[in-house]
């Protein structure tokens, strides 16, 4: 790994709180993500399963953390499974995790080799009443692929049919969303290493320079800072591409007079930034591209002071769209009366602002949540609202990461560069 280890404290408190969720009498398995494979010989490169991360800190392919706090067993009450190293491993792909190694890690004291799993699972199941599996639940992912946990499911319900079945999901979705003091730090090294890269751009934009140039740039400054490279595909969306929401060829030439759209966010140690930016090709906003920019902006903080514990995500998002229906009537591309008049359950404002204004953000992006829960001390939200007029080849959005906290918001971006007039005095 090129990031430096996290604390294992936080895996140890994670599993404690894990725990108090489950039913008398359970195993809980969770399973890492698998090697995908390319067409030939070569793997993808390996992203862990952010819920194993999340109890074990463990980043190594063919990993299984077992939890059965009523093992009879005190030492097989959580156990990490890991692939038995060999000196043919260790000559072609390196040091893999020895026992020490993985417990120094993820704080888990009993730590099996793989091929033990089969016999003391075995013996975990038949004292317990309850197994508990993990799937990826997230409201709107596209799973097609059988995952590792997919395939033990089936072995699993085939060898113990009579066996009480739980989903994990629920339990970790009402966990990950609040972050502990290590995770708010890990965030905010990740968008420090996306501050130092949009920072480098303001100084590298200029007309004719290519979309893919400034990706590359910042894949510069993030892997030299540690980081695997972006937290997602970066949009870098010049001119009428910044009304493309996922835009991600960033292949075309920026024009002087266009703004770019740069939504652009590094990882570190698996945990994400998600930033969005918006700077001026030439150096400096047309008037019109700076009211535009202005009322974004005016959007961005209002919508980062509502961020308060006790608010329901969906009113929140309500309440945005009054606030940017008040701007698109200021900058003339909706009619007052209109808005007055206009269907609640679809309001005017879609047109121009059609996607949501917040999500949650940790080890995923679009970090898991319960979205019926209202804010909480310790979530980390982004703030993003934008403008996009197709017709005026312009695309406007702003974005930061953002903690609730005790006495309002902690803005994990502050310090990143946002005013229209401080972008242009850097670009000068
Ligand atoms: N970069 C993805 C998002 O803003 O949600
Ligand atoms: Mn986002
Ligand atoms: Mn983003």
């Amino acid at each position: 790994m090129k990031y430096t280890a996290i604390d294992n404290s936080l895996y140890i408190n994670n599993r404690k709180n894990f725990v108090k969720h489950l039913k008398p009498n359970s195993v809980a398995v969770f399973n890492s993500n698998d090697l995908m494979p390319t067409n030939a010989d070569g793997l993808m490169p390996f992203r862990q399963n952010n819920d194993l991360l999340y109890l074990s800190g463990v980043d190594q392919e063919e990993s299984i953390l077992v939890i059965a706090p009523n093992a009879s067993n005190p030492k097989h009450r959580e156990i990490l499974f890991v692939k038995e190293t060999s000196e043919l491993i260790a000559i072609w792909e390196g040091a893999k995790l020895d026992k020490e190694a993985a417990t120094k890690q993820s704080g888990v004291q009993t730590i099996c080799w793989l091929t033990d799993f089969e016999n003391i699972f075995h013996s975990l199941v038949t004292e317990a009443e309850h197994i508990y599996l993990n799937q990826n639940e997230h409201l709107r992912a596209i799973v097609t692929v059988e995952t590792r946990d997919g395939r033990f499911r089936k072995d699993c319900k085939a060898k113990y049919p009579d066996h009480e079945y739980e989903r994990l999901a629920p339990i970790m979705r009402k966990l990950r969303p609040i972050k502990s003091q290590l995770e708010i730090d890990t965030i905010q090294h990740a968008c420090n290493i996306t501050e130092k890269g949009f920072r480098r751009l303001l100084n590298f934009v200029k007309p004719g320079v290519k979309e893919y140039e400034i990706e590359a740039e910042l894949a510069h400054e993030f892997l030299m800072n540690r980081s695997r490279g972006f937290a997602y595909e970066p949009i870098i969306a010049s001119g009428a591409s910044a009304c493309v929401l996922h835009y991600v060829d960033n292949n075309k030439e920026c024009k002087a007079g266009d703004v770019i759209l740069l939504d652009i966010g590094a990882e570190y140690a698996n945990y994400a930034s998600d930033m969005t930016r918006c700077i001026p090709v030439s150096g400096k906003f047309t008037p019109r591209q700076k009211d535009v920019y202005n009322a974004v902006l005016r959007v961005m903080k209002g919508a980062t002071a509502m961020l308060v514990p006790g608010t329901l995500h969906n009113d929140y998002h309500d309440e945005v769209g009054r606030l940017m229906e008040n701007e698109l009537i200021g900058l003339g591309l909706l009619d007052k009366d209109a808005v007055a008049n206009q269907d609640p359950k679809s309001p005017l404002y879609k047109k121009y602002f059609m996607h949501g204004t917040s999500h949650h953000m940790g080890l995923d992006v679009h970090d898991v949540e319960e979205r019926n829960r209202p804010f909480e001390v310790g979530m980390i939200l982004t703030v993003e609202p934008g403008i996009y007029i197709p017709e005026e080849d312009l695309g406007i959005r702003l974005e930061n990461d953002v903690l609730i906290t005790e006495n309002g918001q902690l803005d994990l971006m502050g310090n990143i560069p946002l005013e229209a007039d401080e972008i242009e005095a850097l670009m000068a």
